[in-house]
């Protein structure tokens, strides 16, 4: 019979290896998987219950919000914000920085987190999931502003993510590779099942939403159409592509079987300066690819080296396995 361990036997294991921890890490990891629990449960029973449809709201972003974008934002907040563990919060559906409340005890963290990604697919009944970034709070600061997130990537203390797919799975990082866990239902624990993940350096497998060719800038053109000529056009291999519009999903493929994931900088009106947000989608997903071996960038500079202008910043991402993503780094600089 298999006996994994368990996430709360895996994150009490971690904790012993630091003496000095005061197990507060520990207690948001807890945190943020009971909420991602209930989130699973919320997914799963969306259209039962009759939360899978679009709310009459648009986020600081402008997008359309689903009611499950609303839901489970709530969700987190309510998971998080009376525990002791955090000092500040910040959401993707959330223009200012959520506080904690007054009566409630204020801890040494700050996270940012994207509550469902891939809503676009909930109606499709496709994989979303729920992104998380932890940084310190700044020594001596009680009320937290915008300022005091603005840390590079390489700040992180953990990261992770959630897919709400076919199984329910969670990805951490504490700096220290990659883990992944799935949830068993029966018993609504996580259990290791995926040690150590690496990234292949090579792949024949791309990622891109093609629809958006014409707004792209020469070096991604370049790349993608050698990808899609494969051995008739200088490349050594044919490729394959996939595209979800989960980034959940897509990382989490590029984890298993590697791969290249775009959403590059375009000039499409809506997106332009890249469509995802680095706090709570790109950061978080440059150090789990990063400690799995791959590589993330814009293109010109190392995702988790920019220093962030703001919360609900977008940057161009470009990630995965390692010597393709150096391969289209490299067309950046010609
Ligand atoms: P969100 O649902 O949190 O707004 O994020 C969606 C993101 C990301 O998950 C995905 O890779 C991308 O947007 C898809 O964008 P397109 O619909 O432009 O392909
Ligand atoms: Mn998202
Ligand atoms: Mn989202």
């Amino acid at each position: 019979m298999n006996t994994h361990k368990t996430l709360t036997q895996y994150i009490v294991e971690q904790q012993r290896t630091n003496p000095q921890s005061t197990g507060d890490l520990s207690g948001l990891m807890n945190d943020i998987a009971s909420a991602c629990k209930k989130i699973s449960h919320l997914v799963n029973r969306s259209g039962i219950i009759g939360i899978g449809g679009v709310a009459d709201s648009e986020n600081v972003q402008g997008e359309v919000q689903k009611e499950l974008d609303i839901i489970t934002n709530d969700v987190m907040v309510d998971h998080l914000n009376w525990t002791g563990h955090l000092a500040a919060m910040a959401s993707e559906e959330i223009e200012e920085i959520i506080q904690i409340p007054d009566n409630q005890p204020k801890g040494k963290y700050l996270i940012a987190f994207d509550p469902l990604d891939g809503s676009s697919n909930i109606d499709i009944n496709l994989s979303v999931g729920t992104i998380f970034s932890i940084l310190r709070c700044p020594e001596g600061v009680t009320s937290p502003t915008v300022e005091d997130f603005k840390q590079k990537g390489t700040e992180q203390v953990c990261a992770g993510f959630c897919v709400y797919g076919p199984t329910t799975m969670m990805i951490l990082t504490t700096g220290n590779g990659v883990d992944g866990f799935t949830l068993d239902q029966d018993v609504g624990e996580f259990i290791l099942t995926h040690p150590k993940m690496t990234i292949p350096e090579d792949t024949a497998e791309f990622a891109i939403n093609m629809s958006n060719q014409r707004f792209w800038e020469p070096p991604v053109q370049r790349y993608i159409d050698e990808c899609i000529k494969g051995v008739d056009g200088g490349r050594e291999k044919n490729f394959n592509m996939r595209w979800v519009a989960s980034m959940v999903a897509e990382v989490y493929r590029v984890l298993t079987r590697g791969g290249v994931f775009l959403y590059p900088l375009d000039t499409k009106p809506t997106t332009q300066g890249g469509k995802l947000r680095l706090m709570y989608e790109a950061s978080p997903m440059a150090f789990i690819v990063e400690q799995a071996g791959g590589v993330c960038s814009t293109g010109r500079e190392r995702v988790l080296d920019i220093t962030p202008e703001g919360v609900h910043q977008r940057v161009p991402v470009i990630l995965g396995s390692k010597n393709e993503v150096e391969r289209i780094i490299s067309y950046h600089q010609e």
